[in-house]
């Protein structure tokens, strides 16, 4: 679904992301773990097009992207969500969700916005302003906003940061409907229990670098991951 050959990025001196390799399977739910500051968001922000590499290759859906602008990526059907979620303050809830379809608005769309949201029941917030929802409403939109565009891939950056033990039990299981809705996920997560439990293959980065990749059980016994970063935990 997603091949990352040999990608490097610098910002000034401060190398974030050295030549890492990395494939996303299709159909998985993948995390992706590293303390912080180890270029985790660097690494989305370079795949979804926000930034440029400064080396290696991207191809997704078995087309090289490398280049392509982020808009073009996405159309393609790569998603993200950001780990501070970006609504239009001075939209409503529903066109938010609406926001992110390539589709024309009308009313088959607002019909769809409308069952997104009232399948998390959250369709008593439809007409409300994206600026009054909570930290945890919005980022359950921009995840809707981006399952709208019928993404094949959908990179999360921390979707339960901040969230409280129901809140996050609520995105897990929508993480995992999304999955099972034929859609490959790729999850960033500081919530080390969340992510073990939902991702079927671990990538651990450290200071820019792989340090090591396989299912949760073997990442939680990896002794370099122990040191990077589950015993500072
Ligand atoms: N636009 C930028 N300009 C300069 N430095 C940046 C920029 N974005 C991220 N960094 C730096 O790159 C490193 C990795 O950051 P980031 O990718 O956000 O890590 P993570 O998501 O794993 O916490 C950090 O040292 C951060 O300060
Ligand atoms: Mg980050």
């Amino acid at each position: 679904m997603l091949k990352v050959a040999g990608a490097g990025k610098s910002f000034g001196g401060l190398q974030v992301l050295k030549n890492i390799d990395l494939t996303i399977e299709q159909g998985r739910i993948h995390g992706i773990i590293g303390p912080n500051g180890s270029g985790k968001t660097t690494f989305f922000n370079c795949i979804s097009g926000i930034i440029p590499l400064d080396a290696g290759r991207i191809s997704f859906a078995g087309r090289d992207i490398t280049t392509l602008r982020a808009d073009r990526i996405a159309r393609l059907g790569l998603r993200r969500t950001f780990q501070e979620a970006k609504l239009a303050p001075s939209l409503t809830t529903l066109e938010n969700v609406m926001c992110g379809s390539f589709s024309r608005p009308g009313k088959a769309l607002k019909q769809e916005a409308w069952e997104l949201l009232d399948s998390l029941g959250m369709a008593e917030s439809a007409e409300r302003w994206a600026r009054e929802l909570t930290w945890a409403e919005r980022q359950f939109v921009q995840l809707l906003r981006a399952i709208i565009g019928k993404p094949k891939l959908l990179l999360l950056d921390e979707p339960v940061s901040g969230m409280a033990v129901k809140e996050t039990e609520l995105m897990t299981a929508l993480i995992r409907r999304i999955n099972a809705q034929g859609v490959t996920v790729a999850v960033v997560s500081h919530d080390i229990k969340m992510l073990m439990d939902v991702a079927e293959w671990v990538t651990a980065l450290n200071f820019g670098e792989k340090i090591a990749e396989g299912t949760p059980e073997a990442i939680r016994k990896n002794p370099l991951v122990i040191e990077a970063y589950l015993g500072a935990a």
